[in-house]
Protein backbone atom coordinates (compact mmCIF):
# COMPACT_ATOMS: atom_id res chain seq x y z
CA UNK A 1 0.00 0.00 0.00
CA UNK A 2 3.03 2.42 0.61
CA UNK A 3 3.97 1.44 -2.65
CA UNK A 4 0.59 2.62 -4.15
CA UNK A 5 0.71 5.96 -2.17
CA UNK A 6 3.08 7.88 -4.70
CA UNK A 7 1.14 10.32 -6.70
CA UNK A 8 1.41 9.67 -10.11
CA UNK A 9 1.53 11.69 -13.20
CA UNK A 10 -1.89 11.46 -14.73
CA UNK A 11 -4.43 10.79 -11.95
CA UNK A 12 -7.26 12.57 -12.42
CA UNK A 13 -6.95 13.00 -16.51
CA UNK A 14 -9.33 11.81 -18.82
CA UNK A 15 -7.25 10.09 -21.80
CA UNK A 16 -9.42 9.21 -25.14
CA UNK A 17 -7.22 6.87 -27.18
CA UNK A 18 -8.74 5.29 -30.87
CA UNK A 19 -7.01 2.19 -31.53
CA UNK A 20 -7.03 -0.49 -34.46
CA UNK A 21 -8.63 -0.57 -37.79
CA UNK A 22 -12.36 0.04 -38.66
CA UNK A 23 -14.61 -2.06 -40.78
CA UNK A 24 -16.55 -0.79 -43.46
CA UNK A 25 -19.54 -3.48 -44.46
CA UNK A 26 -20.14 -4.49 -47.63
CA UNK A 27 -23.02 -6.83 -46.85
CA UNK A 28 -23.75 -8.69 -43.64
CA UNK A 29 -20.68 -11.14 -44.26
CA UNK A 30 -17.99 -9.21 -46.31
CA UNK A 31 -15.98 -5.66 -45.20
CA UNK A 32 -13.48 -3.58 -46.10
CA UNK A 33 -10.67 -3.51 -43.55
CA UNK A 34 -6.63 -2.23 -43.01
CA UNK A 35 -4.02 -3.93 -41.61
CA UNK A 36 -3.60 -2.08 -38.15
CA UNK A 37 -3.26 -4.84 -35.68
CA UNK A 38 -4.22 -2.49 -32.48
CA UNK A 39 -0.61 -3.14 -31.24
CA UNK A 40 0.55 0.84 -31.26
CA UNK A 41 -2.85 2.31 -29.76
CA UNK A 42 -3.23 -0.38 -27.07
CA UNK A 43 0.38 -0.16 -25.84
CA UNK A 44 -0.88 3.60 -25.35
CA UNK A 45 -3.53 3.05 -23.77
CA UNK A 46 -2.12 1.06 -21.38
CA UNK A 47 1.18 3.22 -20.83
CA UNK A 48 -1.17 6.17 -19.85
CA UNK A 49 -3.35 4.04 -17.54
CA UNK A 50 0.30 3.42 -15.77
CA UNK A 51 0.48 7.26 -15.18
CA UNK A 52 -2.73 7.48 -13.44
CA UNK A 53 -4.92 8.06 -16.34
CA UNK A 54 -8.86 7.39 -16.58
CA UNK A 55 -7.94 6.09 -20.30
CA UNK A 56 -11.29 5.81 -22.47
CA UNK A 57 -9.98 3.25 -24.95
CA UNK A 58 -12.60 2.81 -28.25
CA UNK A 59 -10.77 -0.09 -30.38
CA UNK A 60 -11.87 -1.23 -33.81
CA UNK A 61 -12.01 -4.60 -34.56
CA UNK A 62 -8.63 -6.47 -33.28
CA UNK A 63 -7.19 -9.58 -31.96
CA UNK A 64 -5.56 -8.20 -28.74
CA UNK A 65 -7.10 -8.28 -25.45
CA UNK A 66 -8.12 -4.96 -23.64
CA UNK A 67 -5.64 -3.25 -21.77
CA UNK A 68 -4.78 -3.66 -18.26
CA UNK A 69 -6.38 -1.05 -16.43
CA UNK A 70 -8.40 0.88 -19.11
CA UNK A 71 -12.29 1.25 -19.95
CA UNK A 72 -12.45 -0.36 -23.28
CA UNK A 73 -15.17 0.33 -26.40
CA UNK A 74 -15.34 -1.84 -28.84
CA UNK A 75 -16.67 -0.32 -32.30
CA UNK A 76 -16.60 -1.84 -35.70
CA UNK A 77 -16.93 1.34 -38.21
CA UNK A 78 -15.87 4.55 -38.35
CA UNK A 79 -18.94 6.19 -37.74
CA UNK A 80 -19.02 3.98 -34.69
CA UNK A 81 -16.00 4.86 -33.67
CA UNK A 82 -17.32 8.57 -33.94
CA UNK A 83 -19.87 8.40 -32.45
CA UNK A 84 -17.91 6.74 -29.07
CA UNK A 85 -15.42 9.34 -29.55
CA UNK A 86 -18.40 12.06 -28.84
CA UNK A 87 -20.07 10.54 -26.57
CA UNK A 88 -16.85 10.63 -24.00
CA UNK A 89 -15.99 14.38 -24.38
CA UNK A 90 -15.57 16.05 -22.49
CA UNK A 91 -11.53 14.88 -22.35
CA UNK A 92 -8.18 16.11 -21.06
CA UNK A 93 -6.47 14.96 -24.11
CA UNK A 94 -7.50 12.72 -26.77
CA UNK A 95 -4.83 10.29 -29.17
CA UNK A 96 -6.25 9.33 -32.62
CA UNK A 97 -3.93 5.92 -33.47
CA UNK A 98 -6.83 4.38 -35.08
CA UNK A 99 -6.42 3.67 -38.81
CA UNK A 100 -9.81 4.74 -39.76
CA UNK A 101 -10.98 3.48 -43.07
CA UNK A 102 -10.95 6.42 -45.14
CA UNK A 103 -14.18 5.11 -47.35
CA UNK A 104 -17.18 3.29 -46.63
CA UNK A 105 -18.96 1.94 -49.04
CA UNK A 106 -22.08 3.96 -50.23
CA UNK A 107 -24.71 1.53 -48.96
CA UNK A 108 -24.16 -1.43 -47.50
CA UNK A 109 -26.31 -4.01 -48.65
CA UNK A 110 -28.87 -5.70 -46.30
CA UNK A 111 -28.48 -9.28 -47.66
CA UNK A 112 -25.50 -11.16 -48.36
CA UNK A 113 -24.49 -10.25 -52.71
CA UNK A 114 -25.20 -13.07 -54.61
CA UNK A 115 -23.44 -13.93 -57.80
CA UNK A 116 -25.24 -14.03 -60.62
CA UNK A 117 -24.73 -15.94 -63.71
CA UNK A 118 -23.85 -13.83 -66.55
CA UNK A 119 -24.18 -10.53 -64.80
CA UNK A 120 -20.46 -9.52 -63.66
CA UNK A 121 -18.68 -8.07 -60.93
CA UNK A 122 -20.80 -5.80 -58.52
CA UNK A 123 -19.28 -2.35 -58.71
CA UNK A 124 -18.39 -0.80 -54.95
CA UNK A 125 -19.56 3.10 -54.97
CA UNK A 126 -17.19 4.79 -52.31
CA UNK A 127 -18.06 7.61 -50.12
CA UNK A 128 -15.72 9.80 -47.45
CA UNK A 129 -16.25 8.80 -43.77
CA UNK A 130 -16.18 11.27 -41.09
CA UNK A 131 -12.63 12.47 -40.31
CA UNK A 132 -12.80 11.74 -36.41
CA UNK A 133 -9.51 13.15 -35.12
CA UNK A 134 -10.52 16.63 -37.13
CA UNK A 135 -13.83 16.62 -35.40
CA UNK A 136 -12.72 16.06 -31.84
CA UNK A 137 -9.64 19.01 -33.11
CA UNK A 138 -12.10 21.46 -34.00
CA UNK A 139 -14.61 20.68 -31.47
CA UNK A 140 -16.47 23.05 -29.34
CA UNK A 141 -15.65 21.09 -26.26
CA UNK A 142 -11.93 20.66 -28.08
CA UNK A 143 -9.83 18.14 -24.84
CA UNK A 144 -6.49 20.23 -23.77
CA UNK A 145 -4.05 18.42 -25.47
CA UNK A 146 -5.26 16.26 -29.61
CA UNK A 147 -2.43 14.11 -30.86
CA UNK A 148 -2.89 12.14 -34.44
CA UNK A 149 -0.64 9.34 -35.94
CA UNK A 150 0.00 10.28 -39.51
CA UNK A 151 0.71 6.62 -41.26
CA UNK A 152 2.44 7.93 -44.76
CA UNK A 153 4.59 5.85 -47.34
CA UNK A 154 6.00 9.36 -49.22
CA UNK A 155 7.14 12.56 -48.05
CA UNK A 156 6.45 12.00 -44.39
CA UNK A 157 7.24 15.29 -42.70
CA UNK A 158 5.50 17.43 -45.22
CA UNK A 159 2.24 15.65 -45.29
CA UNK A 160 2.67 15.09 -41.23
CA UNK A 161 2.99 18.92 -40.89
CA UNK A 162 -0.04 18.95 -43.21
CA UNK A 163 -2.40 16.95 -40.79
CA UNK A 164 -1.11 19.03 -37.78
CA UNK A 165 -2.91 22.55 -39.41
CA UNK A 166 -5.97 20.49 -41.42
CA UNK A 167 -6.93 18.71 -38.05
CA UNK A 168 -6.35 21.06 -35.17
CA UNK A 169 -3.93 18.30 -33.45
CA UNK A 170 -0.74 19.89 -31.12
CA UNK A 171 1.15 16.95 -32.52
CA UNK A 172 1.27 14.47 -34.86
CA UNK A 173 3.37 11.50 -34.59
CA UNK A 174 4.67 10.63 -37.94
CA UNK A 175 5.55 7.35 -39.04
CA UNK A 176 6.49 5.52 -42.39
CA UNK A 177 4.47 2.64 -43.02
CA UNK A 178 6.12 2.09 -47.07
CA UNK A 179 8.51 -0.52 -45.80
CA UNK A 180 7.67 -4.38 -46.10
CA UNK A 181 6.84 -6.10 -43.11
CA UNK A 182 7.51 -2.97 -41.17
CA UNK A 183 5.18 -0.84 -39.13
CA UNK A 184 1.40 -2.03 -39.56
CA UNK A 185 1.14 -5.40 -37.73
CA UNK A 186 4.50 -5.33 -36.90
CA UNK A 187 6.24 -4.73 -33.11
CA UNK A 188 8.93 -2.01 -34.06
CA UNK A 189 8.30 2.00 -34.71
CA UNK A 190 10.42 4.74 -36.12
CA UNK A 191 8.46 8.33 -35.45
CA UNK A 192 8.66 11.87 -35.52
CA UNK A 193 6.80 14.16 -33.17
CA UNK A 194 5.64 16.79 -35.51
CA UNK A 195 4.67 19.85 -33.95
CA UNK A 196 4.43 23.93 -35.02
CA UNK A 197 7.57 23.97 -32.75
CA UNK A 198 9.60 21.82 -34.89
CA UNK A 199 10.21 17.97 -35.23
CA UNK A 200 11.76 15.83 -33.23
CA UNK A 201 12.61 12.51 -34.30
CA UNK A 202 12.84 9.21 -32.30
CA UNK A 203 15.20 5.67 -32.67
CA UNK A 204 13.77 2.36 -33.90
CA UNK A 205 11.96 1.81 -30.65
CA UNK A 206 9.40 -1.11 -29.78
CA UNK A 207 5.97 0.24 -30.03
CA UNK A 208 6.03 -0.80 -25.96
CA UNK A 209 8.53 1.74 -26.18
CA UNK A 210 7.40 4.28 -28.33
CA UNK A 211 3.75 3.64 -26.00
CA UNK A 212 5.64 5.02 -22.35
CA UNK A 213 7.73 7.72 -23.84
CA UNK A 214 4.30 8.84 -25.97
CA UNK A 215 2.59 8.85 -22.44
CA UNK A 216 5.35 10.54 -20.72
CA UNK A 217 5.09 13.52 -23.34
CA UNK A 218 1.35 13.29 -22.31
CA UNK A 219 1.84 13.96 -18.98
CA UNK A 220 4.59 16.40 -19.52
CA UNK A 221 1.97 18.70 -22.26
CA UNK A 222 -0.89 17.88 -19.49
CA UNK A 223 0.92 19.43 -16.58
CA UNK A 224 1.27 22.74 -18.24
CA UNK A 225 -2.82 23.29 -17.50
CA UNK A 226 -3.65 25.35 -14.16
CA UNK A 227 -6.99 24.71 -13.68
N1 LIG B 1 -8.16 9.91 -38.65
C1 LIG B 1 -9.41 9.98 -38.08
N2 LIG B 1 -10.52 9.78 -38.85
C2 LIG B 1 -10.41 9.53 -40.16
C3 LIG B 1 -9.12 9.44 -40.76
C4 LIG B 1 -8.01 9.64 -39.97
O1 LIG B 1 -9.53 10.21 -36.87
N3 LIG B 1 -11.50 9.34 -40.88
C5 LIG B 1 -6.97 10.17 -37.82
C6 LIG B 1 -6.06 8.97 -37.61
O2 LIG B 1 -6.44 8.25 -36.46
C7 LIG B 1 -4.71 9.65 -37.44
C8 LIG B 1 -4.81 10.89 -38.32
O3 LIG B 1 -6.20 11.14 -38.48
O4 LIG B 1 -4.51 10.09 -36.11
C9 LIG B 1 -4.14 10.79 -39.65
O5 LIG B 1 -4.61 9.67 -40.34
P1 LIG B 1 -4.04 9.38 -41.80
O6 LIG B 1 -4.77 8.19 -42.37
O7 LIG B 1 -2.55 9.37 -41.74
O8 LIG B 1 -4.46 10.74 -42.55
P2 LIG B 1 -5.67 11.13 -43.48
O9 LIG B 1 -6.10 12.50 -43.06
O10 LIG B 1 -6.73 10.09 -43.48
O11 LIG B 1 -5.01 11.27 -44.90
P3 LIG B 1 -4.38 10.12 -45.88
O12 LIG B 1 -4.88 8.78 -45.43
O13 LIG B 1 -4.84 10.52 -47.24
O14 LIG B 1 -2.87 10.25 -45.73
CA1 LIG C 1 -6.32 7.88 -43.92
Amino acid sequence: ALLDSKPKPLSGKKVIVTSGPTHEPIDPVRYIANRSSGKQGHALAAALARLGADVRLVSGPVTIADPAGVKTVHVESAREMRDAVEQLLPADAAVFVAAVADWRTDNAAGEKIKKVAGEGAPTLKMVENPDILAGVGHHARRPFLVVGFAAETQDVLKNAQAKLAKKGADFIVANDVSHEGGVMGGDRNRVRIVSKGGVDEWPDLSKEEVATRLAALIAERLKTITV
